[in-house]
């Protein structure tokens, strides 16, 4: 089975990304987790990358596709890839189609994350992350055990460069102008899911578990 998480930054997709892919044993490909690695590497696509992430800005979209075409290809061909902010443009979505068709895989559900924007700027200006582990906490909703430092591996956690109010701002527009279009397009395509992202953490994974599961059922 495959699974796109379509929605705005801080709608918790990567939160649901972690927990459905450990228990379902999904392999979980975020393109932002994939960027962030390149630039912590110092690679050539992180150096690309950098610019466009902390300016809250899409990075363009042919490292992107490369990045979920390479991913997908490793894959043995019974795996099953949860699609975490990816795609996010029409231009991304085509590419998608044609990277499923290459690799004759289908699409069996988008999980649209519907959040208001006053929630999704109080969970990233809130996020801490763990750059160790990945960990991820919340100031508000998930704090660890001890301050400052994550349960996972005792490393001291901190906050996304791009979690500021002025780039959260602009990754919303950008959301709002590139990306929302993408529910028309999977709409028509009979796949879409609109799961209510202002509920909290359980809430919401248990409306995601029951759609894949009756998927899986059928
Ligand atoms: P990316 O890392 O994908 O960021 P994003 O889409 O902006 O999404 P976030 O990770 O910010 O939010 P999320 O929905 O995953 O929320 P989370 O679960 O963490 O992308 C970063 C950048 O990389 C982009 O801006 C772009 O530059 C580039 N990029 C990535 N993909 C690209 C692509 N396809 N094309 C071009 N460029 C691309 O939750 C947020 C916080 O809220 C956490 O603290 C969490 O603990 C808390 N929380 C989560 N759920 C709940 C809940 N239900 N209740 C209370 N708190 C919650």
């Amino acid at each position: 089975m495959n699974v796109v998480f379509l929605g705005p930054p801080g709608a918790g997709k990567g939160t649901q990304a972690e927990t459905i892919c450990r228990e379902k044993g999904m392999e979980h490909v975020s393109t932002g987790n994939e960027l962030r690695e390149a630039v912590q590497a110092g690679t050539a696509v992180g150096l690309k990358a950098k610019e466009y992430m902390e300016k809250g800005l899409l990075v363009p979209d042919d490292v992107v596709v490369d990045i979920v075409a390479d991913c997908m290809t490793k894959g043995d061909h019974n795996s099953s890839f949860l699609l975490d902010g990816f795609p996010r443009n029409l231009a991304q979505a085509k590419a998608l189609d044609g990277t499923l068709k290459k690799l004759e895989y289908k699409l069996d559900n988008v999980f649209y994350f519907a959040v208001s924007e006053e929630t999704a700027v109080k969970r990233l200006t809130g996020r801490w992350t763990c750059p160790s582990c990945g960990g991820n906490y919340h100031e508000l909703y998930m704090q660890p055990k001890r301050p400052g430092v994550c349960d996972k591996c005792d490393k001291p956690i901190e906050q996304r460069s791009d979690d500021n109010v002025e780039t959260v701002k602009k990754r919303l527009k950008v959301y709002r102008e590139q990306t929302a279009d993408l529910i028309e397009y999977y709409k028509e395509r009979g796949v879409l899911n609109t799961v209510d992202a202002d509920k909290g953490v359980d809430d919401m994974h248990d409306e995601i578990t029951a759609v894949l599961e009756t998927a899986a059922g059928s």
